[in-house]
């Protein structure tokens, strides 16, 4: 495999998996971890995710993903861990990219900066056909927010400010709930040098690892549901040119039903 191939995903837990990872080992820590959003009420946090995030027309599609039940102090806590310790295995200089939604963006820098991690802005990611509510603001963006270990060097091109991008549809072959466009995330992994290593805690379907894949970045991950863990070793497959497309393969789609 040449050096621009390499992608891994680890089956297991994310924080026990970073402990594992040399210190100063990634260029890059680019994820989108669970939000434990969406829901006025505590019933709401403690669903499924299925529940939370998909209607009826396509609740039977998709698999639930873990970690999205903290309340509010307990997902601020988790995060300071994860954060702390990504840090760690990040060198001086290196990078976080880190998706989070309006309601958990407050907690979400505050914590980035508990971690140990400098913020160095917002990118919003613009979703064009965001449902509009009558009476009020269409809620048309995800953020995504980031900052680096210590001073950054001056190097690389310019990257954009902002994303407009729809969300992968179900009847487009998503396969995971909250899965990310992967062109989006092609942009954002240029935030690490060429061969450089990329590491995504919470891989989920694998977009970042994709992504990666496509831009000549190394890729190492780590997700905690078995299912979506298969999913994104099939998408990194596919992405290497080893696999048919996503929804050409009888028995993985048997699987999500
Ligand atoms: C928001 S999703 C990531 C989706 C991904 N960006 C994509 O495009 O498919 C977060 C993922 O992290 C996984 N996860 C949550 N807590 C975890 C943990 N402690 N360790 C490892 N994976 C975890 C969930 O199962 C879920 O698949």
């Amino acid at each position: 495999m040449s050096n621009d191939q390499q992608a891994t995903v680890h089956l297991g837990e994310a924080l026990a998996w970073l402990r594992t990872l040399e210190t100063a080992s990634a260029d890059a820590v680019i994820t989108d971890p669970p939000y434990s959003s969406g829901g006025m009420l505590r019933s709401d946090r403690t669903g499924t995710t299925k529940a939370k995030y998909t209607d009826s027309a396509t609740k039977s599609q998709y698999v639930d993903f873990s970690g999205d039940n903290r309340d509010q102090r307990g997902w601020g806590y988790w995060m300071t861990l994860w954060l702390s310790e990504a840090l760690r295995v990040t060198k001086p200089g290196g990078v976080l990219v880190m998706f989070c939604d309006w309601r958990q963006l407050p907690t979400a820098t505050d914590t980035m900066q508990s971690g140990g991690w400098v913020w160095r802005g917002l990118v919003p990611w613009i979703k064009p056909d965001a449902r509009p509510q009558l009476g009020r603001f269409t809620q048309n963006a995800e953020f995504v927010a980031w900052g680096s270990n210590g001073p950054m060097p001056v190097e690389g091109g310019a990257l954009p400010g902002y994303y407009l991008a729809r969300a992968p549809r179900a009847n487009e072959g998503r396969q995971h709930i909250t899965q990310k466009p992967v062109d989006v995330l092609r942009s954002l992994v240029q935030i690490a040098p060429r061969g450089g290593l990329v590491i995504d805690p919470f891989t989920g379907s694998g977009t970042t690892g994709v992504a990666c894949l496509h831009e000549g970045r190394r890729f190492a991950g780590c997700e905690s549901v078995p299912h979506h863990h298969a999913t994104a070793l099939h998408r990194l497959a596919v992405a290497r040119g080893a696999a048919v497309p996503d929804g050409m393969q009888g028995a993985f789609d048997l699987e999500m039903s």
